[in-house]
């Protein structure tokens, strides 16, 4: 596993560097492959980076924008993930609908809409039964219980392993999610995490040994690149060794 981490200063440092980064792996992507493929987390903490995002000249009709995960509200519902990602970036940009891939939350069954995004990316990417796709950047956030995506500790949705995408939930409301693997099989997963609550989730993530399906975060091992973005005041007591 290629891992970097940095601690940034303070919160701005920590998005300036987070657009440097994106930026970066949006360029490279489209000059290899003709396109980029890139997965939004919700939360808070990436909201600055995506409006840092749409004030960019970016090439938006080779930029393809998923979720991660998302909340089962409807996407007009304020703790849409979806919503707050319009908001922020894409509804601000001339980026064409059909390259934003929302994940759909309008089914009874929130099983029946992850196997609908399932299918969605499976065609998108055409991999088959069993196959991951590789999408050239996962951004993550983790809560300060250690979870990522809708991974949240001791749910089973940590041990999916032959899905692409299933069903979360955090007390008691579902979420759809990336599986492990599926966030394991992306060229590049960057970690934006920022504020003193997330100091002991980190330092256990980072332990050499503590329980995987306590601390989720700790599932996410990329065959590609690693990187993790902390502000100070959540990453400054961590031991790093960059490997
Ligand atoms: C979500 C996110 C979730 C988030 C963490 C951190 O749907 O809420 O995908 O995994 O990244 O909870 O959230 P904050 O950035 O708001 O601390």
């Amino acid at each position: 596993m290629n891992r970097t981490v940095e601690v940034l200063p303070d919160q701005a440092a920590l998005i300036q560097r987070s657009l440097e980064l994106t930026l970066s792996k949006i360029h490279t992507a489209i000059n290899d492959r003709g396109l980029c493929t890139i997965a939004l987390s919700g939360g808070s903490t990436p909201k600055p980076l995506y409006e840092a995002i749409a004030t960019q000249q970016l090439p938006w009709d080779k930029i393809h924008v998923f979720w991660g995960d998302e909340r089962y509200v409807p996407p007009e519902n304020p703790d849409s993930n979806q919503l707050m990602a319009r908001r922020a970036w894409l509804d601000r940009v001339d980026i064409p609908a059909e390259n934003i891939h929302p994940i759909p939350t309008d089914e009874a069954d929130p099983a029946v809409a992850a196997h609908k995004y399932e299918q969605h990316l499976q065609e998108f990417f055409q991999t088959k039964n069993g196959e991951f796709p590789a999408l050239d950047l996962n951004l993550l956030g983790m809560g300060d219980d250690g979870h990522t995506a809708s991974l949240f500790p001791h749910t089973e949705a940590l041990h999916v392993r032959d899905r692409l995408i299933t069903v979360g939930s955090k007390d008691g409301q579902h979420r759809i999610t990336f599986t492990v693997p599926t966030i394991n099989h992306s060229r590049c997963v960057m970690f934006i995490v920022a504020g003193a609550n997330k100091r002991s989730a980190l330092a256990q993530v980072f332990a050499p040994v503590a329980d995987d399906f306590t601390y989720p975060a700790r599932l996410v091992q990329p065959q590609g690149e690693l990187w993790w973005l902390l502000s100070q005041d959540a990453g400054q007591e961590l031991k790093l060794n960059n490997n």
